[in-house]
């Protein structure tokens, strides 16, 4: 099987990476077909976005290199805030260099007037990596004429949102915006405003939209890749609707996660034991959920491939390829509580319903859990699940919904056990999978969640 984007031995120099067959050749082959053509390869190859979306590479390009009035930008998204994932700061420490590469392809072909690579500010590993990978490249010339950024952003899940990332990069809060970067760019008075110029970045607004190219990290990573051996080498691998490799997260009840490069396409089962080695012996899959973001994989679904169009057939979605395992010991309950209050403390409030529909369905998804609850709070959140997406700016109130119904529909006997039985029937609680390391079989969990407020305050002891 090819993979390509994770080495084994991490490239730690700009004289490391040009010596492998793909160091500075995805630049010089843009450079040689020119900005059009290098749109049509990547169109070619099927690359989709690795953020979570699945939103085809190319079109995106060509969205924003269309519209030729105006300026243009590009974000490197990197913020990685997603329970379960870490793929995007493993490629980082494996090779910074191939993501800067396809940066600066990327600013290439849709003649970005800047580029800025948006990291969170505690993942200082990867921001000197990535660091020094944009200087060794530039003083080498490999990008000489682009400016390229580097944005230290705030920890909350919402900054890896584009719409609010764009907000971070002009110097305000992970607030999302309400149009999305092709309409209402970095820099560009905003539409609400009457396009009129705010208080921030005064100096630098337009009365133009600056469309902004947002791709992730891998989505980038990739890119050197398909310039340097064709469209139809990356089609190779993978399916036909989702060519090549992702860079898979395993974690939760396993008994060692990790990171790994899988082929686009291989059953879900065998991603779990080929990344995280498995759950323990004697254990069994309950329910897989792919980040905070779809609806839950149960047992009898282990066969799904792992592709855009394997997770739909089944209702869910591949997300950025973060699974967080529960094996048969898991209660679901449990599992549902965590990633509603997870959102629900990391939704910001701009659209009421999102914050107070959270907010409730999480209440009462805690009374139920401890034991304290009746069909009265499954009246409550069935209510909420209807009205918590009402009039939301972003993607986030669409997974609570997503996410806590799908959990009550596969599976309603054990929200029925824990009422009858006013009590939790399987008490052993999960850490919320939100990582801040994962090295040698070992997952570190940000436990300071648990202390969190929904104002974005923390308790202290
Ligand atoms: C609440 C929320 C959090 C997100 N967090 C991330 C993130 O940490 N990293 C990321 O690349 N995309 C994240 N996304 C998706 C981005 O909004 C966007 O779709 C993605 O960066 C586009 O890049 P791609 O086309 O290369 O996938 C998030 C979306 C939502 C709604
Ligand atoms: S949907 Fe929720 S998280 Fe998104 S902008 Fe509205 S309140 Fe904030």
């Amino acid at each position: 099987m090819t993979t390509f984007l994770l080495p084994t031995t991490p490239i730690t120099s700009l004289d490391e990476y040009l010596a492998t067959d793909v160091g500075g050749v995805g630049v010089a082959t843009a450079q040689r077909l020119g900005p059009r053509a290098t749109i049509d390869t990547i169109a070619a190859a099927g690359l989709r976005g690795r953020g979570g979306g699945g939103f085809p590479t190319g079109r995106k390009w060509a969205g924003i290199a269309d519209q030729t009035d105006t300026r243009r930008y590009l974000v490197c998204n990197g913020a990685e805030g997603e329970p379960g994932t870490f793929k995007d700061r493993a490629l980082l420490r494996a090779n910074p260099y191939q993501v800067v590469e396809g940066l600066i392809v990327a600013a290439f072909a849709i003649g970005a007037e800047e580029a800025f690579i948006c990291l969170k500010a505690s993942f200082e590993r990867e921001i000197a990596a990535v660091t020094r990978a944009v200087q060794e490249l530039q003083a080498a010339g490999v990008c000489t004429d682009c400016t390229v950024n580097i944005v230290a952003g705030p920890d909350e899940y919402l900054f890896g949102e584009e719409k609010a990332m764009l907000e971070v990069i002009e110097g305000k809060p992970p607030l999302p915006r309400w149009f999305p970067p092709y309409e209402h760019g970095l820099f560009a008075a905003s539409p609400q405003e009457g396009w009129e110029a705010g208080p921030h970045g005064t100096h630098r607004r337009s009365n133009e939209p600056n469309p902004t190219l947002v791709n992730n990290v891998e989505t980038l990573a990739n890119v050197p890749h398909i310039l340097a051996r064709g469209a139809d080498w990356f089609r190779s691998t993978g399916t036909a609707d989702s060519p090549g490799t992702v860079v898979a997260t395993v974690v939760g009840d396993v008994v060692a996660p990790d990171v790994g490069e899988v082929e686009l396409g291989t059953p879900l089962g065998a991603v779990i034991d080929a990344v995280g080695s498995g759950v323990a012996p004697g254990r069994t899959v309950k329910a897989v959920f792919s980040g905070v973001a779809n609806p839950v994989v149960t047992a009898a679904q282990l066969d799904t491939p792992v592709s855009y169009e394997g997770f739909a057939a089944i209702g869910s979605g591949m997300g950025a390829a973060g699974f967080i395992v529960h094996d048969d010991t898991a209660c679901m309950v449990d599992a549902a509580y965590r990633f509603s209050r997870f959102l629900y403390v990391e939704s910001c409030g701009q659209c009421p319903p999102c914050k107070m529909g959270s907010g409730e369905i999480t209440e009462r998804l805690e009374r139920i859990e401890t034991g304290a609850g009746d069909d009265r709070d499954l009246g409550i959140i069935a209510h909420w699940l209807e009205r918590v997406t009402d009039g939301n700016r972003c993607y986030l109130a669409v997974e609570e919904q997503r996410v806590v119904s799908s959990v009550l529909r596969a599976f309603p006997d054990e929200f029925a056990e824990h009422i009858e039985q006013h009590r939790c029937p399987r008490p052993t609680r999960r850490p919320m999978p939100k990582l801040l390391d994962l090295a040698d079989g070992t997952a570190t969990y940000d436990d300071a969640f648990w202390r969190k407020r929904p104002d974005w305050t923390y308790e202290t002891d």
